[in-house]
């Protein structure tokens, strides 16, 4: 059977060229990258040398003596025969000049409760009673995985940095994943501890989160990892603030059980710089999600060189990244990036528009914030809802961010003008969780700004873009492909855990063709974004090329939404596409076929939708379940996703010739199409970008 691999990166995309914007006067005169020669000093013929400018950032135990080791390609070392502390370089070593200014300033959603500043020097106290208590009471020892399942509050990072400084490996879990999809992390991690919290606020609503914990513990079980002790912090200190009961052996209070451990002391370990951090799961194109593990040396030294350059941050300012803690963008620019640089980060617990869409303006007021950084999904909301308030509020930043997601240039230019008041600087940064820090941005004192593009790569990254045969699509030629980083950079995520040739195989196989090659030159890194470069160099992503959909920011794997659908009895066969919504980007509709003699029936549809609350978590709910008599097919029996992508979203099915059923296709638009214009979910009118995109979902032709 002859089935084409089509790429819906090689596509031909027509959009008219932004104009630019430029960095005001008063930005440039204070950047921390002011110098012109920075671009000299990390140009390609400074590799890997240039980097050692990021590692200098922090304080080495033993300094290093390799910058890289790629005798193992493409498992890179970076800083090798280095030894440092992460805890140490984000708290113990801004003692002496900053012991009193503010690490985090924390703001509860509830507007009625008191915002919290804890300073480095009560960071430092809380940091090491808790590096104690895991230490000495739960047994935890270097190099060992713990999982935690905690929402917006400061306990998060003190146990993120109390594990650092054990040299312990983290793995955060965003706490809006369910208690199952928290489970199956546990397992694949292998951690017999899981530390997680009664309750949080969101939306106005104070939730139940512990019932999260058991209902993980269940999973890891079954998965074969059985946990021993569940460490739960308090919302309200003192209070237990859940309905679901603690069990008796297993579940510990850790306000009351770090009573024991005040004022106690742990030594920082000194960690080989290649040392494990933490880890971060991710979606791929399996159901399995991906264990990113980053390292210590080069992970830290590239989110403190990024958030310095590229971020602005000078201890002096007030730093707002609003991102979850739980995705990568928070544990690099809310935490370990900032606190490097001795920032005062503020962390925010709750939702955008609580209790209205003039909240996040009123926290920059009344908090002085200066820089700005968050994700396009939530612009759009603010925008929507609010598109007056920022001028209500008296506050100015010098600096906004922008990431997660591509950011149509209409609302980048509202979040320019009337969120940045036309004073700050807007930086479109791209990269992934697997990647430790930003690849594309502009610099933001020299480079000129163009909504809807990230810009030139950063300092150090050199990508590329390639066609499904390697060669390497021109820049200003119209096409887009495959956006590849043809250099390792210390950022980069170390292996799949548990799964190197996963690794191997994602993100290195489909561009390598020398696989015994120890030359950095013979293994670019597969993005797994379809990009294009204007003829000024500026790289516009066009988003993912393989089964993944970016809801909020948040990466879905298709194949999880469907083995998640999968497990309701009556379904044989799921589908998930993307459908263009207009404030979280995309959103997700689910596509069921039911066993034989089976009726559609709305409970079954419901069905659906609590499983994947369940198995993964509400921001993954579907817009729409639709029952289909039968899915669209190839003659070899695989789903044509392209094809009812194209239906969910009124734009054209596509060619239809080479299906086994062509006939189904009417017959599920006459349905869908229907049913959304009586549930006035019609749509507007797409851009050219959007069309391709959704034509190409999927990718088997
Ligand atoms: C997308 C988030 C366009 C992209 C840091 C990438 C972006 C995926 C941008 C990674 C951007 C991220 N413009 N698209 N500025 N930033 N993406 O792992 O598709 O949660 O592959 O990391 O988000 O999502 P992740």
């Amino acid at each position: 059977m002859s089935e084409v691999q089509v790429s819906e990166a090689e596509i031909a995309v027509h959009w008219q060229e932004e104009g630019y914007f430029y960095p005001p006067a008063k930005f440039i005169g204070q950047a921390n990258a002011n110098d012109p020669a920075i671009r000299e000093r990390f140009a390609e013929k400074n590799f890997p040398e240039c980097f050692k400018e990021y590692a200098d950032l922090l304080t080495w135990d033993k300094y290093w003596h390799t910058t890289l080791d790629t005798s193992k390609a493409p498992f890179w070392k970076w800083f090798v025969g280095g030894k440092l502390n992460a805890s140490f370089n984000c708290v113990d070593r801004h003692l002496a000049k900053y012991r009193n200014k503010a690490a985090f300033v924390w703001v509860p959603e509830p507007e009625d409760q008191v915002t919290q500043a804890i300073t480095y020097q009560e960071l430092y106290r809380r940091v090491n009673e808790m590096a104690a208590l895991l230490r000495d009471y739960c047994g935890l020892k270097t190099g060992d995985r713990v999982t935690l399942h905690l929402p917006m509050v400061p306990d998060l990072p003190v146990t993120m940095l109390a594990c650092a400084r054990l040299g312990v490996i983290h793995s955060e879990v965003f706490g809006g994943f369910s208690g199952a999809a928290c489970g199956g992390r546990i397992a694949d991690s292998q951690s017999k501890i899981l530390i997680t919290m009664d309750a949080y606020y969101r939306n106005g609503e104070l939730l139940d989160h512990k019932v999260k914990a058991d209902e993980a513990l269940a999973v890891a079980e079954k998965e074969g990892q059985k946990v021993d002790k569940v460490l739960i912090w308090q919302r309200h200190a003192g209070t237990y603030s859940s309905k679901t009961p603690m069990v008796k052996g297993r579940d510990f209070i850790v306000n009351d059980v770090l009573q024991e451990y005040k004022g106690k002391i742990v030594e920082p370990v000194s960690m080989p710089a290649e040392a494990p951090l933490f880890l971060m799961y991710t979606s791929g194109t399996t159901a399995k999600p991906k264990g990113a593990q980053h390292s210590t040396g080069g992970y830290l030294s590239y989110v403190a060189g990024t958030s310095k350059y590229y971020q602005d941050i000078h201890p002096e300012d007030t730093y707002w990244c609003f991102a979850d803690i739980g995705w990568i963008t928070g544990h690099s620019y809310i935490v370990y990036g900032p606190l490097a640089l001795a920032a005062t980060s503020v962390m925010y617990e709750g939702v955008p528009t609580y209790p209205d869409p003039g909240r996040p303006w009123r926290i920059a007021e009344r908090l002085g914030v200066n820089i700005f950084h968050t994700a396009p999904t939530t612009i759009r909301m603010l925008r929507k809802l609010g598109p007056d308030e920022p001028k209500k509020y008296n506050y100015h930043f010098k600096h906004m961010t922008t990431v997660g997601e591509p950011i149509e240039p209409e609302v980048w230019r509202w979040y320019h003008h009337s969120v940045g008041k036309d004073e700050a600087v807007i930086v479109d940064t791209w990269w992934q969780t697997e990647n430790g820090g930003f690849l594309c941005s502009t610099l933001p004192a020299f480079d000129k700004m163009k909504p809807g593009s990230a810009g030139p790569p950063v300092l150090g990254i050199y990508p590329t873009i390639l066609d499904e045969q390697g060669n390497e699509v021109p820049r200003g030629s119209g096409k887009a492909g495959n956006i590849c980083i043809r250099n390792p950079w210390p950022g980069i995520f170390q292996t799949v855990w548990g799964d190197p040739d996963r690794f191997v195989s994602t993100y290195y196989a489909k561009y390598n063709k020398k696989k015994d090659s120890t030359d950095w030159r013979d293994w670019p890194y597969f993005a797994g974004d379809g990009a294009l470069q204007a003829e000024d160099g500026y790289f516009r992503i066009l988003g993912r090329v393989d089964d993944v959909i970016n809801v909020a920011g948040h990466r879905l794997g298709t194949k999880e939404l469907e083995s998640a659908a999968l497990t309701v009895d009556e379904i044989a066969e799921a589908a998930a596409v993307p459908v263009i919504d207009d404030t979280r980007g995309r959103a997700v509709e689910m596509y069921i076929a039911l066993k034989p003699g089976l009726k559609p029936d709305k409970q079954i549809e419901d069905k659906v939708s609590a499983a994947i609350d369940k198995l993964i978590g509400k921001i993954a709910r579907p817009k729409n379940v639709w029952i289909v008599p039968d899915m669209p097919k190839t003659r070899s029996g695989k789903i044509m996703r392209r094809v009812i992508a194209g239906i969910s979203n009124f734009t054209s099915p596509g060619d239809i010739t080479t299906l086994a059923n062509p006939e189904i296709v009417e017959t599920i638009k006459h349905h869908v199409e229907s049913e959304k214009v009586k549930s006035g979910q019609t749509p507007r009118e797409l851009s050219q970008a959007e069309m391709e995109e959704i034509k190409a979902f999927g990718r088997v032709e």
